[in-house]
Parts: structure tokens; sequence; C-alpha cells
């Protein structure tokens, strides 16, 4: 992907983005010390305006995903929202858009360690359409490797240095011609994807994976639980078995850059007639009506900034 964006938010202020930039000693690149975010705001051409979704949610998981590290964002909240409005203004994508904050360990220290050391945040926005064939549905195999526990890298932290067991099932499953990877948790129950967590249909309830299966705390799928209950679809979180994954009537995955995606294969087993599913359907479109505003019970979930 071609990267058009011109500025950056680092070490407090909004700066040309070619400036933003790290030394090689920083603890976040060596050790993966780290906590990200991933953000949508969603173009609205008629107000010519950014919608950014469930921005509070987002903030609020970066400043505790921060806590397991021991990291403080040395900007207040409301400080690090309107670092991300100026940004936006800023680079003034008439698009959607994709925005990374990142709290990470500046100090420049030798050997890993959480305690008492600098941290800094640094926000980066980029144009994003879809991540995935949200359309047509993607296909999946589930992966060799195993999900992070809590034991060892918190997954519910959004942690950097977690991110290599995604990189690795990711190539995995580009590599055997599959969209994406399904993780299993260390105890061998489905957890999600590589940067999204994952549901399923059977019998018209839709099912997800407890926390307690090594999965993110994922803001979109929150939304969709919401969602699902006010279409009046019996939901359940609830431990997934890989061999249910063959016979669901539905698979989606669900994430920030992800969206809605249906998964239409997996392990080369089709899914249903290998189409999107009705349930996914309609979630696909109510969470496209919440993004983009058009849903009067959730106009919170978006915050405009006007370009
Ligand atoms: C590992 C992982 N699971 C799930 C998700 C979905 O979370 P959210 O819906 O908050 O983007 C993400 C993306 O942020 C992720 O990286």
């Amino acid at each position: 992907m071609e990267i058009k964006n011109r500025y950056a938010y680092f070490e407090g202020r909004i700066a040309p983005i070619g400036d933003a930039k790290v030394s090689i000693m920083t603890s976040a690149l060596n050790y993966g010390l780290a906590v990200f975010e991933g953000i949508r705001a969603y173009w609205d051409p008629a107000q010519r305006r950014l919608l950014v979704f469930r921005l509070d949610d987002h903030l609020e998981r970066f400043w505790q995903n921060g806590r397991i590290l021991c990291m403080e964002p040395p900007a207040p909240r409301h400080a690090i929202a309107a670092a991300i409005a100026e940004l936006l203004r800023r680079e003034a994508f008439r698009s959607d858009v994709y925005l990374r904050p990142l709290l990470y360990k500046s100090t420049c220290e030798i050997g890993p360690r959480v305690h008492d050391n600098r941290c800094d945040v640094s926000i980066f926005a980029t144009p994003l359409d879809r991540y995935v064939n949200t359309e047509d549905g993607i296909t999946v195999v589930v992966s060799s490797w195993r999900r992070v526990s809590d034991a060892a890298i918190p997954p519910r932290g959004k942690i950097s240095g977690s991110y290599v067991t995604a990189a690795l099932s990711k190539s995995e499953a580009l590599l055997a011609g599959a969209d994406e990877a399904v993780l299993l948790s260390e105890s061998g129950t489905v957890s999600e994807g590589t940067v999204s967590n994952l549901f399923l249909v059977r019998d018209g309830v839709l099912i997800t994976p407890p926390i307690s299966a090594g999965i993110l705390e994922g803001i979109t799928r929150r939304t969709v639980l919401t969602l699902a209950a006010e279409l009046g679809i019996e939901v359940a979180e609830r431990t997934v078995l890989r061999s249910e994954l063959y016979v669901a009537d539905e698979v989606m995955l669900t994430g920030t850059a992800t969206e809605v995606a249906p998964v239409i294969e997996v392990d080369r087993r089709p899914v249903g007639d290998r189409t999107p599913g009705p349930i996914a359907r309609r979630l696909a479109k109510a969470f496209d009506n919440v993004t983009h505003g058009r849903s009067d019970g959730h106009a919170d979930w978006c915050t405009p900034v006007s370009l």
C-alpha cells in the first residue's frame, strides 16, 4: 500500500511524518514493548466530515492496555482525542481512514523491563478502504500456531510483540492460498483471527468464543453483539471447538480493519453454500449504518471531525 500521509502525532505535537523517527536503541523496537490501537474514521461526503468510530472506547482500551506494561500516556485522554482530530484535519483525507495510536517504551536502555522507564505516544493516519473482501466473503485456514495465553503475553493487551504470532499465522494462511487464519487457544479451542474476532451461526444462534479463549476484547465484537441483540438475534458467548467451524451455518470475522467479513470456506470446506449467509449480511448492513452515522440509536458512537 502506498502511504501518502504527511503528518503524525509525535512527542506531543503534530509533526511532518519524516520527522517522526525513533532511535534504533528504542526498547519498543528491540523488545516489542508497546500497545496500540486501530481506529477507523468513515468519510461522510454529504457533510464533508469524518466519523471516528467509538473513539472513547478505543482510548479507554488504550489506557487500560498501557497499564499492563506499566505505561501511562504522557498526555491526558482529551489531548490525545484532540490530537487525533487535528491529525485528521491536517491530513484531510477524503476517504475512509485508519488511525494507529501507539503507546511505546521510548527508553533506550539495554534489557527488557516494564517499570520505571519512559514511554511516548505516536499516532499516524492512512487511507484504508477494505482490509479483506467483505462483499464476496473470505477463505480461512486454522493456523498451526497457537494464540498466546494470558500467562505469556496477555492477549487482551494489543501488545506489539504478540503480533509475531499474527504475522506467522497470516503468512501461513496466505502461502496456503487462503485469505486469513483462525488461531486456536493454547488449550485447543477456537480463539480468533489474526486481527479479528470470530463468530459462527448454528441453528440461528450467533456464537462467539469467550474472553477466556485468549481473545482480544474487540470493540467491533462488542458492537456486533449489541447490534445482534437489537436485531432480535439470539447470541451466546461460549467455548467453540474447531470442528464446529466445519458444521456451522455461517462464520464471520469482525474487527476495526476487517469490519464484518463473512467466511465462505474453512480449511477448504465450504461454509453453508459458500456465499455470505443471511445473518452476516444483516449484521454487516447494520454495522455499515452505525459506522456511517445512519443509525438513530448510536449517534454517540461516531465522533465527527469536519474537514
Ligand atoms: C488480535 C485481534 N483480535 C481482534 C481484533 C478486533 O478488535 P477491534 O474490533 O477492537 O478492532 C483485533 C484488532 O484490533 C486484533 O488485533
